[in-house]
């Protein structure tokens, strides 16, 4: 990844481009955007690049963008200036001008500001132009601008000069913006650090659209200079309604995007039986039972037959998996499949349905290994039956009358759950109607999901 894009902005330099380079990196909510932004970060500096990070969602109450993004390049250098005069001399040129621009950017940050620099007028321009005036949100402020734009041409007193004057001075000091972080870039690689710098941007997604849209914006206006690498981690699609939500609903989001973004990157799907081998380490597997002793490859098997892919919500689901059997205090032992169904329903809709099965329909089979001759099983119907049977520790035991003797040609699904609930049977040999404890596991698992929910 480094490579690629420290190759594709060489190319572009011999090319006779910016050696700039902006790289999506998408991936869904809980898909470890933020995990490998950080390994990343961690990578690049063991390798000698400048490295700062940005958090929109942290810095979005900030008026301008730029004034976050400067504020971590700001820390990214601040090491290395005690050694290196040039750099901090460099990026001192940088700041100033940034700070013109952060200026001009006053007046699309509010009516606060724009008020401190046009005076009195602005209330009466905006009330000649129909605009609500104690309104802040952003369509109001974009209006207020253009407003302020098209008067421009008409006022001619003095608050209309300076701002003439305020708007002119931004556009040098963007040209000069841009002169200046490539000299800084430059001075950074003459020294023992290596082009480009790096400016991961996590969370856009999550931020104000009006904010996601101005630090778009300023990247693509001001950082478009040579020796600097952008990584935005975001979930694209999340982004583009984000992005629709600034413009109106008929925007089209991706278009927009594709201007901004020389590459999106998608992560590969995940490995989701190391996942959930590291994850669950700890875990005490003497209180379950399932088909066989990989039951790892049953929890893995559990999730992708609902097809759950996000890391996050999985990591939530094994948290109530692992609560419950922590809590759990019967001699017989769980049935995983319930188990990791039941946690599944209660993390994503904080319901049961006891025929929670039918929601999986499609559910992924898994092959019985422990016979001889190959069987599949539907692990989704498995959960449902066992948790339905849970209700009559008799019936539960009890094979249906067509099977009795046959014993040959069982069923494997039905020897497996008859196999759940014989130890306890033998246990307690209950009267009619009695429950089996596996029929607690709903209860069990609500309270579990209660004390490690993080909603
Ligand atoms: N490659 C990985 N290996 C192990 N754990 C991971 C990996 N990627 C993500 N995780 C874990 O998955 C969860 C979600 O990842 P995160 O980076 O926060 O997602 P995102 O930022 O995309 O929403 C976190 O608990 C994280 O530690
Ligand atoms: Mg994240």
């Amino acid at each position: 990844m480094i490579d690629f894009i420290r190759n594709s902005i060489a190319l572009r330099q011999q090319r006779g481009k910016t050696a700039s380079y902006v790289l999506n990196v998408d991936s869904e909510w809980g898909g470890g955007k933020s995990f490998f932004l950080k390994r990343l970060a961690e990578q690049l500096r063991a390798e000698r690049h400048v490295v700062a990070e940005v958090n929109s969602w942290r810095d979005d109450h900030s008026d301008d963008p730029l004034v976050a993004l400067m504020a971590e390049i700001d820390k990214a250098l601040k090491p290395l200036f005690a050694k290196k005069n040039k750099i901090e001399a460099a990026w001192s040129a940088v700041k100033a001008d940034g700070a013109k621009i952060a200026g001009r950017a006053l007046l699309s940050a509010g009516k606060t500001a724009l008020r401190r620099y046009v005076g009195a007028e602005l209330d009466e321009l905006m009330a000649e132009e129909g605009i609500e005036s104690n309104s802040t949100s952003g369509e109001v402020i974009g209006e207020a601008i253009n407003a302020v734009g098209k008067e421009l041409e008409t006022l001619t007193d003095k608050t209309a000069d300076a701002l003439i004057a305020k708007f002119a001075a931004a556009s040098r000091s963007i040209d000069s913006f841009r002169k200046n972080m490539s000299h800084l870039v430059g001075a950074l690689s003459q020294s023992e650090f290596k082009a480009p710098l790096f400016v991961l941007v996590d969370e856009l997604d999550r931020c104000r659209p009006s904010y996601a849209v101005a630090s778009l914006e300023r990247v693509k206006h001001l950082f478009e200079t040579n020796g600097v690498a952008f990584v935005f981690a975001t979930d694209t699609a999340q982004l583009q309604h984000t992005i629709r939500g600034a413009y109106g609903g008929e925007f089209d989001g991706r278009a927009y995007l594709d201007r901004f973004f020389d590459r999106r990157y998608s992560f590969e799907t995940p490995n989701l039986q190391r996942f959930v081998r590291e994850r669950l380490a700890g875990f005490d597997s003497s209180k379950v039972t399932s088909f066989g002793d990989d039951w790892q490859r049953i929890v893995v098997s559990c999730f992708e037959a609902q097809k759950i892919s996000s890391l996050r919500t999985i990591g939530r689901i094994l948290d109530i998996v692992e609560t419950t059997v922590l809590a759990w205090r019967y001699p017989e032992k769980i049935e995983l499949c319930s188990l990791l169904f039941l946690s599944s329903c209660y993390e994503q809709t904080h319901e049961f349905d006891v025929r929670f099965a039918q929601h999986f329909l499609g559910a992924w089979v898994i092959q019985d290994r422990t016979k001889t001759q190959p069987a599949f099983i539907d692990l989704a119907n498995v959960a449902g039956t066992v948790i339905q049977k849970a209700r009559n520790l008799r019936e539960a035991v009890t094979p249906p009358h067509n099977q009795r003797d046959v014993s040959l040609n069982h069923d494997p699904v039905e020897e497996y759950i008859i196999s759940v609930f014989a130890p306890e049977f033998n246990r307690k040999n209950p009267g009619f109607g009695a429950p089996s404890v596996q029929s607690e596991l709903p209860a069990l698992i609500r309270c579990a999901g209660r004390t490690t929910g993080q909603r």
